[in-house]
């Protein structure tokens, strides 16, 4: 169960009230795709690099960009980074929720060195969906879970999106339905003065800013979360964002209440929020661009999404699901 390779096998699917079975395959070394609250994360041990070297075959993620580790509660999850003022307080306002927060490395910690891909800082999140939460107390370890998908795609939000990247190359995906937020945690790094903002994400910046009483910094130039570059989140069609006009043969994804022009010759068309709620848009984002992707569109026209709340997050990942491919 914990050979390194991406061997084909067959990937067991569990019910969302298996979650003994699931930590035993956790314990054993396996890999095993379970729902947040955000997106599916495919979990193994932290603690085990070779249980970890699974997780990287399996999703074919190159060795240098770590994963971030899963705790059961704060408590749990101080214990594995050194946690300054503002991680403190970060930790105890969105803690579970969807939030990730990267701090110095704590050398007491067990989380292996390939977990983190050898840098001094690690990445802890405790989330708040009842099953992972039920699940993390079970395995009694840090549980790393990036993405279950394959490195480069879209985010699973279902157990049926899991499926269609991993399946044979995992040992389960335990179906928890779909998931609540949608896009993936919010990642805010407090390794200096001011903490800054690595991932747009679930948790909104300005809720983060409000209760720090100042502006998050910026990363500028080198890519300080490896994970975010350019070309990610890529479903096969091409995008274009801030579409005012659909164009023949184009799928459309729409947002509120009012329809680009052209809208009645898309090829398909979905709106992420007739209502036009963000919360909603999030949910809906990823499985939309794979229902593009089914359709076998060549080309996305979205119209404009605002960038307040978790608008930020979903315009980041339509940005980089439009950038050139590598
Ligand atoms: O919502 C989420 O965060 C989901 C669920 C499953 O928890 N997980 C997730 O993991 O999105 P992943 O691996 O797809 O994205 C994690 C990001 C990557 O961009 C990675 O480079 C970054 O976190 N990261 C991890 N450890 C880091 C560190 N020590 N310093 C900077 N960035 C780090
Ligand atoms: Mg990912």
């Amino acid at each position: 169960m914990n050979s390194a390779a991406a061997s084909p096998r067959v990937t067991r699917r569990l019910r969302p009230d298996q979650t003994a079975e699931a930590a035993a395959i956790l314990s054993a070394g396996g890999t095993l795709a379970f729902p947040t609250e955000t997106v599916y994360g495919l979990g193994a041990d932290a603690t085990s690099g070779e249980a970890v070297a699974g997780v990287y075959a399996a999703k074919n993620r190159p060795r240098f960009n770590p994963l971030i580790s899963h705790l059961p509660d704060a408590g749990a999850a101080f214990a594995h980074g050194v946690f300054n003022a503002d991680a403190r307080r970060l930790a105890d306002a969105f803690w579970p929720g969807p939030l990730t927060l990267v701090v110095p490395f704590a050398e007491s910690s067990a989380i292996s060195d390939l977990a983190r891909a050898g840098l001094p800082s690690v990445a802890l999140r405790v989330p708040r969906h009842a099953i992972a939460r039920e699940l993390l107390r079970a395995a009694s370890r840090p549980i790393v879970a990036p993405s279950a998908n394959r490195s480069g795609h879209v985010s699973p939000t279902t157990a049926a999106h899991v499926l269609a990247d991993l399946d044979g190359a995992i040992d389960a995906v335990l179906d928890g339905g779909a998931t609540e937020v949608g896009v993936e945690s919010t990642i805010i790094a407090c390794l200096g003065d001011p903490p800054q903002l690595l991932r747009a994400g679930g948790v909104p910046r300005d809720q983060i800013e409000k209760l720090l009483g100042r502006p998050l910094g910026v990363s500028e130039g080198a890519i300080i979360a490896p994970g975010m570059l350019a070309s990610h989140y890529a479903p096969a069609a091409a995008l274009r964002l801030d579409a005012v006009e659909i164009k023949p043969g184009e799928a459309a994804l729409l947002f509120g209440p009012h329809a680009p022009a052209g809208v009645e010759r898309a090829k398909l068309a979905i709106n992420l929020s007739p209502k036009g709620d963000l919360a909603e848009a999030a949910s809906r984002l990823f499985a939309a661009l794979r229902e593009c992707d089914a359709a076998g569109v060549a080309a996305i026209a979205v119209a404009p999404i605002p960038d307040h709340g978790l608008g930020e997050a979903i315009r980041d990942r339509l940005i980089r699901a439009a950038a050139p491919r590598s």
